[in-house]
């Protein structure tokens, strides 16, 4: 397949695809004048260590209220006021969002997480600072999107927080997740492809989100049981890599549905990973929407080239199995179960309102328990 990339890359943001081209790009770092602010992971921290920084942040868990004031507070003590400031994110969707988060707040002179959120709902703030985003999973199109996640874990909720202008330089390369283990392959992958189905019938999908949805799912398909089976092939690393940020194209314009919405409490109260919660209701929400709207999956059976609800439900279906779903939620499904009172009210966030069909609480939790029951046995 050859990349097409015009079309899909916001004036904001730069693109550069390929084996070896995070290994160009940092030439050219070393050459600049710039502060940088690193903020990585552990198991990414040795793609980075050559660069000389004002500030490296490696962390290990998604961006929440409280780290991300820790966080502020620390590289707000160290930054220089003279030269201009570049952020490097090298990591996950965890790794990224902070880098959006922290550049928003450095950029738009917010003290706090809690004012980010206020000034975000305002729709005022806009990245002044650069953002090289090098996406080390193939799963939530973190780099492209306008929005990063924050959550409340003290609540069991999630905010989201939106730039109004972006400025990134994204490279994707392969060399980056070539060695991600089996387990977040998977799950990040799961993101992606609920990503992008939920992106076919959201509400707000247009023209562009639904040609980025379609290519995307092109690639997914193509690559997701290879990038399992053959962790190590360069190919399928960088072609997941292209669906992932072509998912995360798709939701900046239509967002996330009801799978993402029913995700979140999953995620921040009972620790069930981002992708692995997304899918859980997967098939249940296409049944859903197909019974209660018609019309509303035409999208979707046009991106994933199918004629019926049942024939998609059958395809994802497989997917699923393909990737072993069972055994990535198996250990959770209890949990959900006992817990599944607690749950309930946080599972209609502002995505929910995306979805095509209009889902009460009982629908949710008819879709959760026919889901967990399906993952059950
Ligand atoms: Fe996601």
């Amino acid at each position: 397949m050859k990349k097409d990339l015009s079309g899909f890359i916001d004036s904001g943001a730069t693109l550069k695809f390929g084996l070896g081209k995070w290994n160009d790009a940092k030439k050219s770092l070393l050459e600049s004048n710039n502060d940088f602010i690193i903020i990585t992971s552990k198991s990414c921290k040795r793609f980075i260590s050559d660069i000389p920084s004002r500030y490296i942040l490696v962390i290990n868990e998604e961006p929440s209220l409280k780290l991300i004031d820790n966080y502020f507070y620390e590289i707000s003590k160290i930054i220089s006021k003279t030269n201009e400031l570049t952020f490097i994110a090298l990591g996950g969707g965890s790794v990224i969002d902070t880098a959006k988060i922290l550049s928003l707040m450095m950029g738009n002179n917010i003290k706090s997480s809690d004012e980010a959120i206020e000034k975000s709902s305002e729709n005022k703030i806009s990245e002044k600072s650069k953002i090289i985003c090098i996406p080390s999973t193939a799963g939530t199109g973190a780099e492209i999107t306008p929005f990063s996640t924050i959550w409340d874990k003290k609540n069991g909720s999630k905010y989201s927080i939106l730039a109004n202008k972006i400025d990134r330089e994204i490279i994707l390369d392969p060399e980056i997740s070539i060695s991600l283990p089996e387990e977040i392959t998977i799950s990040t992958g799961l993101d992606s492809l609920c990503q992008i189905l939920e992106s076919t019938w959201s509400k707000k999908a247009n023209k562009k989100s639904l040609s980025a949805a379609s290519l995307g799912f092109e690639y997914l398909n193509k690559n997701l049981n290879n990038v399992i089976s053959n962790p190590s092939d360069i190919k399928s690393r960088q072609d997941m890599l292209f669906a992932s940020f072509l998912s995360g194209v798709s939701i900046s314009i239509s967002n996330t549905t009801l799978c993402h919405s029913i995700s979140y409490p999953l995620t921040s109260i009972l620790n069930v990973p981002h992708g692995v919660a997304c899918a859980l209701t997967l098939i249940e929400v296409i049944k859903f929407n197909s019974f209660k709207k018609e019309g509303s999956l035409k999208n979707t059976f046009q991106a994933v080239n199918v004629k019926s609800s049942e024939i998609l439900v059958k395809k994802i279906s497989s997917m699923l199995e393909n990737l072993n779903y069972k055994d990535a939620i198996k250990p959770f499904v209890e949990k959900i179960e006992k817990n599944i009172e607690k749950i309930l009210p946080l599972t209609l966030s502002s995505r929910a309102s995306n979805n095509p069909a209009t889902a009460t609480l009982n629908d949710v939790e008819e879709i959760l328990k026919n889901s967990l029951n399906f993952y059950k046995y």
